[in-house]
């Protein structure tokens, strides 16, 4: 696999790029303290801006390490920060990586999450050369499982009781997709 280091990716509608760490204020307002959208994640919405910056200094932290990477969705017209796509594990000798991605509910059912996960995934497969990238999403969020499929990921199965933290049940379920680089060629 190549360390390629972060790299702008671009589409018609967005940018996506490294953040900064005066994106801050941007991010807390737009995703980061929507209660709607962290429902579904496993960490609580940030409460202040100095939450949001610890978030950051270690996104920054984490671009100078081996596979470090995590794009900042940016919508070119407007130059609004609605969210992000972040590499959130890797298995090098498997060749395997995790993505997770969220944007703000003011920009749901837009297109844009499925637009930036297109590039997201043809660069991690055709360039850095993963050879598969799964993403995992809660049941109860069916947006979610949309947005892989749409973006060329194939259902993998369902995975019963897993954890998402933040005082919530056991019992909630997760569905896993993937794709190769051999599949997303394909389509
Ligand atoms: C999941 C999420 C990223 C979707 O972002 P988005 O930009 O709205 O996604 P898109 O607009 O590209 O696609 C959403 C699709 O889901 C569909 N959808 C929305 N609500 C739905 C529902 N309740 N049931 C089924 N499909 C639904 C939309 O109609 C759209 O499909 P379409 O284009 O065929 O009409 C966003 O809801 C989010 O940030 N959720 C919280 C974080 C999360 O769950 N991340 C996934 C874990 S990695």
């Amino acid at each position: 696999m190549k360390d390629l280091g972060m790299k702008r990716l671009e589409t018609d509608r967005l940018m996506l790029r490294e953040i900064k760490l005066d994106d801050g204020p941007e991010m807390l307002e737009n995703w980061a303290s929507d209660d709607k959208m962290t429902s579904y994640m496993s960490w609580s919405s940030h409460k202040n801006l100095k939450e949001t910056r610890a978030v950051i200094h270690k996104w920054v932290e984490k671009y100078s390490r081996p596979l470090g990477f995590n794009w900042v969705i940016q919508i070119k017209e407007t130059k609004e920060l609605i969210g992000n796509i972040e590499v959130i594990s890797t298995n090098a000798s498997q060749q395997l990586c995790q993505v997770a991605f969220c944007i703000g509910s003011k920009w749901w059912n837009k297109g844009y999450t499925t637009e930036a996960l297109k590039p997201v995934l043809k660069f991690l497969l055709n360039d850095v050369g993963f050879y598969v990238v799964e993403a995992q999403y809660l049941a109860e969020n069916p947006a979610a499982g949309k947005v892989l499929m749409k973006a060329g990921m194939t259902k993998d199965g369902v995975m019963r009781k897993r954890y998402m933290g933040k005082n919530r049940p056991m019992e909630l379920v997760m569905i896993r997709y993937s794709v190769t680089a051999n599949e997303l060629g394909k389509r």
